[in-house]
């Protein structure tokens, strides 16, 4: 496997993709843990990521000394290959040219890096981002490519198995940059690139048999991929040991607690307690129209009726979670100090001490799209797989203002007609997230010779990758006007479609 020490900078989870899809795999850790780690994490290879710091200035990040002496080879990327080359005695400035975005380098010389991806002579886009670059080389290294703004774009000492860039590969704007991580962690660290969701499956089977023994497990289902995902694995591994728990908080869209039920109980088989709460949840959320007040109180009865559920299961010694990777990355962070509240997303935190339970987190190695993946490989059926995210609170927070069971209903409804459109066109993986917002407003219409007066109902839907930015999805206007004419006629209700084009940032995904 290999270590990848983190110095802070914005696409260290890039790195770990791409080594990922090489089939090797890996970790990131932040470089001031990394002397805790260096010796037991038993790394083929390490790779140094880029960050916000100066070399040229003190007290900034470095590497582990000993890290040069233990014969890894190691790849340095952006700041990764500034600090390289400053330990092993060459030198970094700080200079007024700095590059930003699509720069072009011309290769030099060839080596393992560039095998079979680039020869001597081409030019070769790639994305870079710095304001100090290499100025003196540490005996021993060589150029092997250079750009108009950093001379020493990549260097190499072949002999030490020591590499180092100061463009990014592991961004989708260095075109080859995949193939350039993959010549490192197979060709030069010699890994075999075995690291499968087939073989992934059968360690964690193996591991959680060992981890659970004969106890019972509780997982909270919600019909969303990872807790999918988790209940399936866990089924696999332990059978009728494992109960699941689902919530119903009458927030759900149009069929969607039927799924759950008929998948995971009639299908798989497994041990699953459906709970009807929605005359709880719509009671306490009567008169709510907050959205943070909407999902606290959401929250905290989720977490009550899981806990009164559960406990009826008796003598459980586990809960299974869906954490994934991205929620467990230790981040390095200079600015300090925690990020601001933008919206609390619920859990159920807190329930593991208070029913003493041990967490039980089979995902916490991966990615969301190889959490995908795992569940094709578990053969979970694809509209479960590729399903858009859908928030814990659910319809709540896409009904502005207070929430009723009829507004529910209605935007049910809305959110079902426009799902299928989507879906009729084809549109539904090229989107990353689609769903209607019912408004807490009324405006006046015409159906027939009769005047209406009745709800208006927003469409969102946007491309992502993260969820953290996003732009809104540029329909045709046929497709709009389609399903626009179609929730009017089909949805009693509604009388006004809108449809949101803003991005994010500033505005949101989601309304609330
Ligand atoms: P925003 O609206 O913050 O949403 O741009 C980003 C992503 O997070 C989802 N989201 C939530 N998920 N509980 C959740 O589990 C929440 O309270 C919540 N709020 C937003 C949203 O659907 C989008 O995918």
């Amino acid at each position: 496997k290999i270590l990848i020490l983190d110095f802070g900078s914005q696409v260290t989870q890039l790195i770990a993709r791409r080594v990922r899809e090489a089939g090797v795999y890996c970790e990131i850790v932040p470089f001031n843990k990394a002397d805790e780690v260096l010796d037991t994490f038993g790394a083929a290879g390490v790779i140094l990521s880029g960050g916000p710091a100066s070399v040229t200035h003190s007290d900034t990040p470095r590497a582990p000394e000993r890290l040069w002496t233990m014969g890894l080879p190691v790849l340095g990327i952006c700041y990764g290959q500034q600090t390289m080359v400053a330990q092993l005695g060459g030198s970094v400035t700080a200079s007024d040219h700095q590059e930003f975005g699509r720069a072009f380098v011309d290769v030099k010389a060839g080596c393992a890096l560039f095998d079979g991806v680039w020869k001597v002579g081409d030019r070769e886009q790639v994305w870079m981002s710095h304001g100090d670059h290499v100025d003196r080389l540490p005996e021993g290294f060589e150029v092997i490519a250079t750009s108009e703004g950093a001379p020493f774009a990549a260097v190499a000492d072949e002999a030490r198995r020591f590499y180092a860039v100061q463009f990014h590969p592991e961004v989708a704007h260095t075109p080859h940059g995949a193939a350039l991580i993959q010549n490192f962690v197979k060709g030069i660290c010699g890994l075999k690139g075995d690291w499968t969701m087939a073989s992934f499956r059968d360690t964690k089977i193996r591991e959680i048999r060992e981890q659970v023994g004969d106890a019972k497990v509780i997982c909270g289902l919600s019909g969303g991929v990872d807790s999918s995902v988790v209940a399936v694995l866990l089924h696999e591994a332990i059978g009728d040991q494992l109960t699941c728990v689902f919530v119903d908080h009458g927030l759900m869209r149009l069929g969607e607690a039927d799924q759950v039920v008929s998948l995971f109980r009639e299908h798989y088989h497994i041990n699953l307690i459906h709970k009807d709460a929605s005359d709880l949840f719509l009671g306490e959320l009567a008169g709510v129209t907050d959205p943070e007040v909407k999902r606290k109180t959401i929250g905290k009865l989720f977490i009550d009726v899981f806990e009164e559920e559960a406990k009826k299961v008796g003598g459980a010694k586990f809960l299974a979670q869906g954490t994934l990777y991205p929620d467990v990355i230790e981040s390095v962070s200079f600015i300090g100090g925690p990020s601001v509240t933008i919206k609390s997303h619920h859990n159920v935190g807190g329930l593991p001490e208070r029913m003493d339970l041990k967490l039980v987190e089979p995902l916490r190695e991966l990615f969301k799209d190889e959490v995908r993946a795992l569940g094709r490989e578990l053969g979970l059926p694809e509209t479960f797989v590729g399903r858009h995210p859908f928030p814990g609170p659910g319809l709540a927070i896409r009904i502005p203002g207070e929430i009723t069971r009829e507004k529910c209903d209605i935007l049910r409804k809305a959110d079902a007609v426009y799902l299928e459109e989507i879906r009729n066109a084809g549109l539904y993986d090229a989107i990353w997230q689609a769903f209607a917002v019912l408004l807490p407003v009324k405006t006046v219409g015409v159906m027939g010779d009769a005047r209406t007066y009745d709800y208006v109902c927003a469409l969102r839907a946007v491309t992502s990758t993260d969820g953290m930015t996003a732009d809104y999805y540029p329909y045709p206007h046929d497709f709009l006007g389609r399903v626009a004419t179609r929730i009017i006629n089909e949805v009693r209700g509604v009388n006004r479609i809108v449809y949101d084009i803003t991005s994010k940032p500033p505005g949101t995904i989601e309304w609330e």
